[in-house]
């Protein structure tokens, strides 16, 4: 099943389960699953992307800002350099924070993630799961699993919902 098919029939079950789980087949596929997503994402909300490097995270960000309005999907990019990338739209501003080159927690202090939590902030975190303090206070995680060259399994866990 793709991942529209998938998404159409889970809008039927409530809020809670929508998007658990789905398998898409494409880039393409994945962002605008990121769309769909992003109706889960109301501010305020830390959201953690899990998954190995290529699994797709920068690229479900790409539609979820997309969704947002908030930034052109080609005008989103790896924050691999700069860490933290803002878009701001007319609902949310969107952090996107990429912490692959963070390694110790006075590192990731100087980054000052706390300033940019707010009512209308959503925090899209690569490799947060590498801080125990991120991984508690996180809303929603989002897990990303290569399954073959262009196949991706996305697992959503609504932290509020459990
Ligand atoms: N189904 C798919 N979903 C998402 N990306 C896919 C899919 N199939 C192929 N790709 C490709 O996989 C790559 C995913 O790259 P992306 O930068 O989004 O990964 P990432 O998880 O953010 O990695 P990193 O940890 O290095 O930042 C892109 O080149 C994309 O075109
Ligand atoms: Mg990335």
């Amino acid at each position: 099943m793709d991942g529209q098919t998938n998404l159409r029939s889970d809008k039927r079950s409530d809020n809670q389960d929508l998007l658990r789980e789905t398998t898409t087949h494409s880039a393409e596929e994945t962002i605008a699953f990121g769309r769909t997503l992003a109706q889960l994402l109301a501010p305020p909300k830390l959201v953690l992307l899990r998954g190995d490097l290529g699994a797709g995270k920068t690229t479900l960000v790409k539609g979820i800002a997309a969704a947002f309005e908030a930034a052109a999907e080609e005008d989103v990019t790896s924050p691999t350099f700069t860490l933290v990338h803002e878009y701001r739209g007319p609902r949310a501003n969107l952090y996107h924070i990429d912490l692959y080159r963070i390694d110790t927690q006075r590192e990731l202090e100087t980054l000052g993630l706390d300033d940019l939590r707010s009512d209308n902030s959503v925090l899209l975190i690569e490799w947060g799961e590498k801080f125990p303090r991120l991984v508690r206070e996180r809303d929603v995680e989002i897990a990303l699993e290569r399954d073959g060259e262009n196949v991706r399994r996305i697992t959503i866990t609504d932290t509020a919902a459990l």
